[in-house]
């Protein structure tokens, strides 16, 4: 899709759709009045006749209007004038978009007015977060059929905007697309079948996005090379599976190398059986998307290249797949991380953070100036937040609050979860330096507890998706967050 910032609709219009956002009110203000104007009255009789309402997101195409140039005109109801919330935005855009890819449109054209902003937010907020929707609304998962798809009929979109704006929400269109597909990679990724998506097949997609991007650079470790390390806690994870792990480090270089880069670090366990610690048969094969953190590491990587901001940011993905075997880490066995500390592995299904420990203590050598990781770690995340948002963990009040700011503008939510001292105990062991289990209380904050021990030594962060990376049921699929969050961060903070 071709998404073109204007300040005046295009002349030709051929095969278009002109969206006309609905304010409640007695009386029609703005675009929408002179367009009725224009076609004598036929939007004011479908507001009588009760089709075209202005509660959020409702859509309505009307056809064939006398006197327009477009053959389509979509009014979508877009509540109060002057006091849609960003959500309420979002929801507009979102039924807009899906009304669009619905009818036979080739084109569409809107006029970002006014009265859809607040107060205190800039035009280039609304221009990106359109775009970014538009592309997401056509997304479709492809790679395991090869029968064709027919292409999206939505080709051109052209959001008109005043003169004083044309520059920045031009640039905020381009972040919008660049992030949605950033998002779109993700999802594939996620959405992939464990039986391809395996840690090698996430190393070759890494070099492939190295391999078309000056700026980016792998560094690919394998198990022989992770023994030398002594990264004893990852490989305790591989062991019981007949895939090879890899840990993947791709280096974005936009800034002096004597910046400080952001790390970004993605759990990539590419299928979760539990191990020996077996998880129940119902949906396990939802563990699939146990590398959605990687994924999101991917797609941020992707938006990053695509972007070209003047920063140094390194994704890094640990990838193994968990299984049980006859050579699997048992409940029981105590293995050495890199960093030196002991663990007592007491449930093999609590193998995120075995993997993420030495990844944490390996990304040290970078001298990152923040590290963000993203795991879809506990069910418990899912219990404290539902599938609305992410938790947050950190041992930095300011990246804490940076990341749930990044959150409230983009929709992407993220809330906060203590890592207080108080919790640290329940990963005590008789036998190790620290257990990797904590009990069920607080199960979402003991696995922060758990890598906060390896994360001592920079400004940490980390991002528990695991109700937010997917959904089940009937729209099962990747849902491509947190990349939005990811790179409101680092555009703005890396
Ligand atoms: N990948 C799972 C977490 C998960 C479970 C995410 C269900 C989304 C839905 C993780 O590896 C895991 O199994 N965690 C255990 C930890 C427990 C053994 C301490 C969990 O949450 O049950
Ligand atoms: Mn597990
Ligand atoms: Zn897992």
């Amino acid at each position: 899709m071709d998404i073109k910032v204007t300040t005046s609709a295009p002349q030709k219009q051929p095969n278009a759709c002109l969206v006309l956002p609905l304010h409640s009110g007695k009386k029609l203000t703005g675009k929408i009045a002179k367009v009725n104007e224009r076609c004598e009255n036929a939007i004011a009789r479908a507001i009588k006749r009760g089709d075209a309402v202005s509660d959020i997101g409702n859509t309505l195409i009307l056809h064939e209007l006398i006197n327009m140039s477009s053959e389509r005109v979509m009014i979508v109801g877009a509540g109060e004038s002057g006091k849609v919330s960003r959500t309420e935005f979002r929801k507009i855009c979102t039924s807009m978009a899906n009304a669009l890819c619905d009818s036979g449109a080739g084109m569409m054209i809107i006029q970002l007015e006014k009265s859809l902003f607040l107060k205190d937010e800039k035009a280039q907020w609304y221009a990106q977060t359109l775009a970014q929707i538009l592309v997401n609304s056509q997304y479709k998962f492809t790679r395991h059929s090869d029968k064709k798809e027919p292409p999206a009929r939505l080709k051109k979109c052209f959001i008109v905007v005043e003169k004083k704006d044309l520059r920045t929400c031009t640039q905020a269109v381009k972040s919008g697309v660049a992030i949605a597909n950033g998002q779109s990679l993700a999802r594939d990724l996620g959405n992939l079948a464990p039986n391809i998506c395996t840690p090698v097949y996430l190393a070759k997609e890494a070099q492939g996005l190295a391999k078309s991007n000056a700026n980016l650079s792998t560094k690919i470790l394998t198990e022989a090379q992770m023994a030398k390390l002594g990264m004893g806690a990852l490989l305790s994870v591989s062991k019981g599976s007949r895939q090879d792990a890899r840990l993947i480090c791709m280096e974005y270089r936009g800034a002096d190398t004597k910046k400080k880069p952001t790390v970004l670090l993605g759990k990539g366990i590419t299928f979760d059986t539990g191990g020996i610690s077996i998880k129940a048969s119902a949906s396990m094969d939802e563990m699939k998307f146990d590398m959605c953190g990687a994924a999101s590491v991917f797609g941020a990587m992707r938006a990053i290249c695509e972007l070209q901001p003047k920063s140094n940011i390194i994704g890094v993905v640990a990838a193994a797949e968990n299984m049980p075997d006859g050579d699997a880490s048992k409940p029981g066995d105590v293995v050495k991380t890199m960093s030196g500390q002991t663990v007592e592995i007491l449930n093999t299904d609590a193998e995120g953070r075995l993997v993420l420990c030495d990844s944490l203590t390996y990304i040290e050598r970078y001298k990152p100036a923040a590290v963000i990781d993203v795991a879809t770690l506990t069910g418990a995340a899912v219990v404290a937040l539902g599938k609305v948002s992410t938790a947050i963990m950190s041992n930095n009040d300011k990246l804490a609050d940076a990341l749930y700011q990044a959150g409230q503008i983009t929709g992407d939510l993220a809330w906060e979860l203590p890592l207080w001292e108080e919790y640290q105990s329940q990963l005590d062991s008789n036998f190790a330096d620290i257990a990797n289990i904590g009990g069920s209380p607080a199960g979402a904050i003991t696995a922060g507890c758990f890598l906060s021990r390896f994360a001592k030594n920079y400004k940490w962060a980390h991002l528990d998706i695991a109700g937010v990376a997917w959904k089940s049921g009937k729209e099962k699929g990747a849902t491509g967050r947190p990349v939005p969050l990811l790179m409101e961060y680092v555009l703005n903070n890396a």
